[in-house]
């Protein structure tokens, strides 16, 4: 941990990126090599084996029949959030600076709109989670049908949220007129991994919160598949084109017929 310590903790980008402060070490190869790759292995063998062997299991293990009032408006609020800030992910990590540039965005439009798009949904997205972990700590029904493994999934996914938002509050909100330049180092080392040309190199000089970050979202993806969480994965995108489902009383008499149409 010292060594992650060392790295820098005020995230000042003294070095030129991709040119970094000091030799790499055992634990920038575990975190920055090794960790990636078994993430994304557990993640990809973890949710085929799942499916194969618990396709009754697949679900999100709804409760909206222990409580509906709380989660009417936290679950909306967590899933339209974590959408957004999903979303985000992909803008800044999967898309380098230079097609941005192409496309005529400046580095200040691309950090007003990243604050501005990400804080909002940052935002969203832990009101929501704080709404459902209040329902589930107060509702005694909810809290009845928490299984051990929903309490260490709601732990595994706050710490990445809240560090992601510290992170985001400390180093591109208040950190100076464009913050810190994640594009050019965090960006970098995502894309090697995908590329198959890991370069840890890239994330030794980035600011331990980022670094806390990044590392608490491998270890949630390592959990993924054992949770409820495959349920993101089968997300009810069928729901907008499939034929409505028609509910009718069993008895005609007590049936209420209501005129079709608006
Ligand atoms: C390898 C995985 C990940 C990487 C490399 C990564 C990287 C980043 C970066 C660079 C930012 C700053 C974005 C900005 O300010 O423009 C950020 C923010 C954030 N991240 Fe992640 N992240 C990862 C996984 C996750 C996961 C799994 C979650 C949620 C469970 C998450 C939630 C957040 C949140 C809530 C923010 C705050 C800003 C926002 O709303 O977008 N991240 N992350």
């Amino acid at each position: 941990m010292f060594l992650l310590k060392a790295a820098t903790l005020a995230g000042d980008p003294g070095n030129l990126p991709g040119v970094p402060s000091r030799e790499l070490t055992f634990l920038d190869t575990l975190l920055w090599v090794a960790l990636p790759y078994v993430s994304i292995v557990v993640i990809v063998v973890g949710l085929v084996w799942r499916f194969k062997t618990d396709q009754y299991g697949w679900t999100s293990r709804s409760s909206n029949w222990n409580e509906s009032a709380i989660l009417r408006w936290s679950s909306p609020m967590f899933h339209f959030g974590i959408l957004g800030v999903a979303l985000g992910h992909v803008g800044g990590l999967f898309v380098p600076r230079e097609v941005t540039e192409a496309l005529g965005i400046t580095e200040h439009m691309y950090h007003t709109g990243a604050v501005v798009g990400g804080g909002i949904a940052g935002l969203v997205t832990i009101i929501g989670l704080l709404g459902l972990i209040y329902r589930r700590v107060v509702v005694k029904s909810v809290r009845l049908a928490t299984s051990p493994m929903d309490i260490v999934t709601y732990v595994l996914m706050c710490i990445p949220i809240f560090l992601g938002a510290y992170a985001t509050l400390v180093h591109q909100v208040l950190g100076g007129e464009h913050g810190y330049d994640y594009r050019s180092t965090i960006s970098v080392w995502f894309r090697s991994i995908l590329l198959l040309q890991p370069a840890p190199e890239y994330m030794i000089d980035v600011p331990l919160s980022f670094q806390l970050h990044v590392v608490a979202g491998m270890l949630l993806f390592c959990l993924w598949p054992f949770t409820r969480l495959v349920h993101v994965v089968s997300a009810p995108v069928g729901y907008l084109t499939r034929p409505h489902v028609v509910y009718r009383s069993r008895d005609e008499r007590k049936a209420v017929h209501r005129p079709r149409g608006w």
